[in-house]
């Protein structure tokens, strides 16, 4: 195992180059001290291998489903002796779905660019999620993902920027010609996780959503620039779904549906898996979506979520800032929601709730099950070319409360709406808005929302500097 590792091996390899003269940008590249690359993560590992060690051929034609399964199998016994990373060197490497492993890094040279398969019998099939009873695009089961992990701790993926593209096509035009048996596969899912960093990454074209963590916790995500054409369908950015401790920072993401979405399952499924999602925190956040949001909360929230603190974000091109998607028959909660700060261009609408988000997994919901709503802070947002301000529709007998909105600035387009506040169903308080809110947001002198003065423990988790050891 890693021959690679050790100082004087690395070294006899850089100086054989030397003298061959012809490879000196690879010299260049090996910044650490031991030649390899450096990056940060929340750990390093000890063991190291390269892709090519198991067979891999990066020549974008040659299929590495083999290779990567390989690998992180061999790799996956040294979980309790320091953990293992798996370097993907320069090259296109298509693949097939695999599955990683506890205290293991992924880590893409900057070169290195995954290609996923589109040969659907490389693609398992699994049962659909407990909190949702079915899958969202077909009833029954669901492709895996192409990066998958369940009951997984420590796992890194990361890079030098370098890149992963879904190829996602295949399956959007399955999608539009009503084509699909099964789910379509996300780029990555890890689901009953602990520890994840996925970051420095660029990732185009999922099938379906890009970054799906589900009933996980403790998860870095950073650093990320995600790309999907504007008309593709649900190809949302990074969708935490029944997650508690995560943290999101300075992504910048281009998608056909929402950039973020928060989430935590589906009607009665939801309301009986009871796992909310919880604590997150977004950072420095850029979003275009010509057709969806900034950041949802929901429409699958049955489970509820809670306590969710982004600030520094920007929208250009987007549909909507921040929407809360919920219905009927959802149960669960959205409450304690803290945004501050938003630079927003060319929207159709700044403040967007929806009490009456009709889709359901089955007829089987129940009717009496509502969404409790309330603690919605909004403050400190400057919005240029809108057509509406903010459409804020609640449930009738079930208002959604205690919404405060303050120091808000809103220009118009050409084509603004007549009525550029419309509220059914909600209640709060506003100060320094313009244009001036409806009615059942009265203005409150000297009001300034609130916005946590604490940090969550996600936020001062530290990443390590780490070096992939290996010289390639
Ligand atoms: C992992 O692969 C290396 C290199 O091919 C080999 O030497 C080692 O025995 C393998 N380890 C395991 C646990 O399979
Ligand atoms: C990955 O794990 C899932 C769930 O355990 C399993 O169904 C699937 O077959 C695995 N995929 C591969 C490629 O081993
Ligand atoms: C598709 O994948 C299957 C199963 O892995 C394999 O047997 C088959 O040869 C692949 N087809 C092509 C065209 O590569
Ligand atoms: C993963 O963890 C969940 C929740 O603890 C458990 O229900 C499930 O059986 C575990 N799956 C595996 C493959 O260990
Ligand atoms: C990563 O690559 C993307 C696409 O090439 C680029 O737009 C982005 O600026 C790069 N990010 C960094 C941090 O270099
Ligand atoms: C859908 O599944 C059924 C039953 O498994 C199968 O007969 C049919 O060919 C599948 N259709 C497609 C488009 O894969
Ligand atoms: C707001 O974003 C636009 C780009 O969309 C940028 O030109 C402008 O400088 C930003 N303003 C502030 C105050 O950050
Ligand atoms: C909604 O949640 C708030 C805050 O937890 C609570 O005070 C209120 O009673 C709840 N409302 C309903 C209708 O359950
Ligand atoms: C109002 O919001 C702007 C940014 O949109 C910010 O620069 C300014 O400091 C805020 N004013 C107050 C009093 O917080
Ligand atoms: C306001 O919103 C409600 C509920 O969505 C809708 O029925 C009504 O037509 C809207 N009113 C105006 C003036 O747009």
């Amino acid at each position: 195992m890693c021959p690679r590792l050790g100082n004087s091996i690395v070294i006899g390899v850089i100086s054989v180059i030397l003298i061959l003269g012809s490879e000196k940008v690879k010299v260049a590249e090996c910044k650490a001290a031991n030649g390899g690359i450096e990056y940060t993560a929340i750990n390093c590992r000890k063991h190291s291998a390269v892709l090519t060690d198991f067979g891999g051929v990066g020549d974008g034609v040659t299929s590495n489903t083999k290779a990567f399964r390989n690998a992180i199998s061999n790799l996956s016994h040294y979980a309790s002796d320091g953990g293992a990373q798996l370097i993907v060197p320069p090259g296109k490497w298509l693949t097939g779905p695999f599955n990683l492993t506890s205290h293991f890094t992924l880590f893409l040279h900057n070169k290195a660019l995954i290609l996923a398969s589109q040969n659907e019998s490389e693609w398992p099939h699994l049962p659909v999620l407990p909190s949702y009873g079915r899958g969202r695009d077909a009833p029954h089961g669901r492709f895996g993902s192409l990066i998958f992990g369940t009951n997984l701790t420590d796992v890194v993926i990361t890079g030098q920027n370098g890149s992963i593209d879904g190829q996602g096509a295949y399956w959007w035009k399955k999608f539009h010609n009503k084509k699909l048996n099964l789910t379509r596969p996300y780029m990555i899912e890890l689901m009953y996780s602990d520890q994840i960093q996925i970051s420095s990454l660029t990732l185009l074209n999922s099938p379906s959503y890009f970054i799906h963590p589900v009933y996980s916790s403790n998860i870095i995500m950073q650093g990320l620039t995600i790309n999907a054409p504007i008309n593709s369908p649900n190809t949302d950015g990074i969708d935490p779904d029944s997650c508690t401790n995560v943290r999101i920072e300075d992504c910048y993401i281009v998608s056909g549906d929402d950039c973020v979405s928060i989430k935590s399952g589906w009607d009665e499924y939801g309301i009986k898996f009871a796992m909310p999602s919880q604590h997150i925190v977004i950072k420095r956040f850029t979003c275009v979506s010509p057709d969806s949001t900034m950041i949802a909360l929901g429409s699958e929230m049955s489970g509820g979520i809670s306590d969710v603190r982004a600030e520094d974000l920007t929208a250009i091109n987007t549909e909507s800032a921040i929407r809360i998607k919920t219905a009927v028959g959802r149960g669960g909660y959205v409450k304690d929601i803290f945004v501050k700060g938003m630079n927003l261009t060319t929207m159709k609408y700044v403040f967007w709730m929806t009490g009456a988000y009709k889709s359901h997994p089955d007829p089987n919901y129940d009717p009496k099950a509502l969404p409790n709503i309330t603690g919605i802070n909004y403050r400190d947002v400057v919005a240029t070319q809108v057509m509406m301000s903010a459409r804020l529709q609640g449930i009738s007998n079930n208002p959604f409360t205690n919404i405060c909105i303050s120091n808000v600035t809103i220009q118009f387009n050409e084509k603004p709406k007549k009525h550029q506040w419309n509220c059914t169903d909600v209640s709060g308080v506003t100060n320094k808005v313009t244009p001036p809110p409806c009615e059942s947001l009265p203005e409150k002198e000297q009001l300034q929302c609130p916005f946590p003065t604490n940090s969550l423990p996600i936020e001062s988790v530290k990443l390590k500097s780490c070096s992939t050891n290996a010289f390639f």
